[in-house]
């Protein structure tokens, strides 16, 4: 039994019931002030036919001051509690009726950002998951679904809402939205704005205003995030036959923010790095993001807002389809291959991670404490590989099928997961039971393969296992689509990419009439999440680097040699290093081959990775001695390729800045070599480099360089006195020091940074900017005698009581203590009952330590 079911506040799945009432419309009206906002809500509501019987009406809200409420009109006398108020059944007539309510809140003392809060003399709001009860009483759950009016007044010059604008004067504005929606896509925003504006005409007809609202002197920063927009709406009518559906978009920037973005039904409100970008101040990863976020939320518009969750357990439902959609959408405007192998890094450090650890969990939970500690990477990109591999098993036409479907029954509508897989049942005729249990059931798949070879006969045997996870002790067998292709060995393909189901424990395929016994290339595209566990020697993953058809797996094979080499070298078995070094030397220098597929070839295996890979095969991971080896491995291939990297790094230079695939590409490869060549030459070329820098991506990549080699004090100087008054720019500069601190230096350089008396730590950003960075440091955060594990400990506890979302989601960083040594098991675990024990810990720092501790 995990703690969450231990918690008397937990939710259940199996609890779902309707709402006893439906709400047909909402007035809401806000006079904003700091402090005592005012917020009078008018619902108009019925009793829901589908919650048969007669009912109470309870409404959530916590933290509001109830000045009046009335019933068709009449006074009430009730008091609410600390999470809601009740309207006892015998008061409630059996027909429509009219509830009011008017409270007051102060936004400004709302540091959580999550409801109605302030940030930077601007008014915004942050709704998902349960942040409207926050603002008003109100039924806050996504089942319910209502159109919302709305009206704000307020001396500041732009005041947003949700929908169609319909009316404004001195000092105040109302909005509009025809679409029914739950409260948690609804949204406010207030502020002394400039817009970057846009335009788009759907491809029926309908001309849509384009925003982009940011503070004054930021305007010259909007014209990426407006294009990466027209671009995401004309993808989605191309790609999946969907318009948008009011006469304006709005996109809001904000400073304070808990997460990347949110979809809000036509006022989208974004982290303002996830939204402002220039050459100059912004990297090419950064372009990248904002391209994905931006297609992200706009794409929400119908797997999210127009078809909705019926409660927080479908999160995926919503989630996991619109990351499968903004990396479709993202490969289409870049390289699907470069995009993939990005993709499967971030899902193997951080869902892989997740899934085995104390906080796996399935895709869709089925309890919970705090919705806000489900929007995980299990959820959102578990969930995304869910899609793709529903995609690959019913193939291109089939999807599409299913997708239109699920459009035409579902629009309108609050959806389940078992809705979402009979819309493929109904238009595939595929049964898809079986496939049910990746939703059901936590944890990576681990699959071995077995080869024979006999009379042209190559048979192929898998064998797969889930380990166990919190309160799920046995697994059964999944559908894994298998992608394999089989190569000659003079490295022609005799198999082109091809499918194998695989339904069974363990499963054979067979593959006759073939000349030669052949390398098989597994997992193509990795068409499942799963860890793949094939032993073979560096010979063969050479040849599978050099010769691969599929560049996903021929990374892969590169990826694989490189975790063997290290694997090996810390377990005192082969010397794979010679191998490792001379098949990517060969590699980088194929000038015939994608710039940004060799720079990914090119980067190492996490510390991270490595500590997982040793865990899972039964080994303890010695946090210094994997930092070591990895360096080491460095040094090697720079020095092997020392007398390439000055040619290859001016032959990749230059020209003007586009945040186009090819522009990043070069970049990115040429950054990888100047970092490499920094271990040879002392950091000259870097900072050379990072003086000659007109880009962001020049410049943090040189400084990257310096500070990897232990240098950079003067560059670091430079680069706070140029961009000292950006702070979205200065997180680079702190996450840089931190990440690329000697291991024994890294708890200090946070201590001393977050010590800097201008260092906002209660913006979400500047805290992740540092501590994030030093729990991303692997040898730095568990250096031994435990200084990491306590600095995060402690800045989480100063953090809780202000914004606990933020401090929940960092103590993820815990999450990997059992594979460590029971010196540093200890240590951790020390830390976590310490956060347990602080008097009036948040509910959600309390679960993730009590999941992570359990
Ligand atoms: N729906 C948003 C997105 O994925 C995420 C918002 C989550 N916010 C939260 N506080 N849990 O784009
Ligand atoms: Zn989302």
């Amino acid at each position: 039994m995990t703690e969450a079911a231990r918690d008397p506040r937990t939710v259940y799945l199996a609890d779902y019931r309707p709402w006893s009432h439906l709400v047909d419309r909402v007035e809401l009206c806000f006079r904003l002030a700091p402090k005592g906002t005012k917020v009078a809500a008018k619902l108009h509501m019925r009793p829901n036919p589908a919650a048969r019987g007669r009912h109470v009406l309870r409404l959530d809200g916590e933290g509001l001051r109830l000045i009046t409420l009335k019933l068709d009109g009449a006074l009430l006398d009730l008091t609410p509690d600390e999470t809601g108020l009740t309207v006892p059944a015998d008061l409630l007539p059996e027909c429509p009726f009219l509830l009011e309510t008017e409270v007051a809140i102060d936004p400004e003392t709302n540091t959580a950002l999550e409801g109605l809060y302030m940030s930077r003399g601007m008014y915004c709001t942050q709704c998902e998951a349960e942040g409207f009860r926050k603002i008003t009483f109100y039924p806050d759950r996504p089942d319910v679904m209502a159109r919302f009016h709305v009206r704000i007044e307020s001396d500041l010059p732009v005041l947003l809402s949700n929908g169609n604008p319909t009316a404004s004067g001195e000092g105040w504005a109302e909005w509009d939205d025809p679409w029914p929606k739950p409260a948690y896509l609804f949204a406010l925003v207030a502020g002394d704005l400039v817009a970057h504006r846009g335009g788009f005409t759907t491809r029926s007809g309908r001309s849509v205003d384009l925003a982009v609202w940011v503070r004054p002197g930021d305007e010259d920063r909007c014209a990426w995030a407006m294009d990466s927009l027209i671009r995401s709406m004309k993808w989605d009518e191309e790609v999946y036959g969907r318009e948008y559906d009011l006469d304006v978009f709005n996109i809001v920037a904000v400073d304070d923010f808990n997460m990347g973005a949110m979809e809000n039904k036509g006022l989208n409100i974004f982290n303002s790095k996830y939204v402002l970008a220039s050459p100059e101040s912004a990297t090419d990863d950064d372009f990248a993001r904002i391209e994905a976020i931006i297609a992200h939320e706009y794409f929400h518009n119908w797997t999210g807002n127009r078809i909705t969750c019926r409660d927080w357990f479908q999160l995926c439902l919503k989630e996991g389809l619109t990351v499968f959609r903004d990396q479709q959408f993202s490969g289409d405007m870049r390289s699907h291959a470069v995009k993939r192998i990005e993709d499967v890094a971030v899902l193997r450090a951080r869902q892989f991670r997740e899934d085995q650890g104390p906080l796996a969990h399935p895709v869709r939970p089925e309890s919970f404490v705090e919705i806000n500690n489900f929007y995980t990477a299990t959820v959102y990109e578990k969930g995304a590989e869910l899609i793709r591999m529903l995609k690959t098993l019913v193939g291109d036409e089939g999807y599409a099928k299913a997708l239109n479907l699920y459009f035409s029954r579902h629009d309108g509508e609050a959806a389940t997961i078992e809705d979402w897989l009979k819309v493929f049942g109904d238009a595939t005729g595929r049964d898809l039971t079986q496939f049910a249990l990746w939703y059901s059931e936590a944890g990576t798949p681990r699959l071995k393969v077995a080869e024979a070879w006999q009379d042209g006969s190559y048979t192929l045997t898998f064998t797969q296992e889930t380990p166990p996870s919190p309160g799920q002790p046995v697994k059964a067998p999944k559908v894994i689509p298998i992608a394999v292709g089989l190569l000659n060995p003079n490295g022609d393909e005799v198999l082109p990419t091809t499918v194998l189901e695989m339904t069974g424990a363990t499963q054979s395929f067979r593959f006759d009439g073939l000349a030669a016994r052949p390398v098989p290339s597994i997992l193509r595209g990795f068409s499942a999440p799963v860890v793949l566990e094939r032993e073979t020697s560096a010979d063969e993953r050479a040849f599978l680097l050099a010769h691969d058809t599929d560049l996903f797996n021929r990374c892969e094979a590169g990826r694989s040699l490189a975790r063997e080499m290290l694997i090996a070298g810390l377990t005192g078995g082969e010397d794979l290093l010679p191998a490792w070094r001379d098949a990517l030397a060969r590699l980088i220098r194929d000038d015939t081959l994608d710039p940004a597929f060799r720079a990914l070839a090119l980067r190492l295996p996490s510390e991270d990775d490595i500590a997982q890979a040793l865990h899972q095969r039964g080994h303890t991971p010695d946090p210094a001695a994997i930092h070591a080896a990895r360096r080491a491995a460095g040094d090697a291939l720079a020095q092997a390729l020392a007398a390439d990297l000055p040619g290859m790094i001016a032959g990749l230079g230059a020209g003007r800045f586009a945040p186009d695939a090819a522009g990043a590409g070069r970049r990115a490869l040429r950054n990888a070599a100047l970092a490499l060549l920094a271990r040879v030459d002392g950091g000259a070329a870097a900072q050379s480099a990072f003086a000659a820098a007109d880009n962001m991506t020049d410049q943090t990549g040189a400084l990257a360089a310096l500070l990897d080699i232990g240098q950079g004090a003067a560059e670091l100087a430079r680069f706070r006195d140029e961009w000292g008054h950006d702070a979205n720019v200065m997180d680079k500069w702190l996450s840089l020091q931190v990440a690329l601190a000697a291991p024994d230096r890294a708890a200090a350089q946070a201590e001393t940074l977050a010590a800097d008396p201008g260092f906002d730590w209660r913006n979400p950003n500047r805290f992740r900017a540092v501590f994030g960075a030093l729990s991303g440091h692997h040898a730095g955060f568990h250096q031994a005698g435990g200084a990491g594990y306590r600095l995060l400990a402690d800045w989480l506890l100063r953090l809780d009581p202000l914004n606990p979302q933020t401090a929940a989601r960092l103590s993820t960083a815990f999450e990997t203590w059992p594979r460590y040594d029971a010196a540093r098991r200890d240590l951790i675990r020390a830390e976590l009952e310490r956060i347990l024990g602080q008097p009036g810990l948040s509910r959600d720092l309390a679960e993730m330590a009590g999941r992570m501790i359990a």
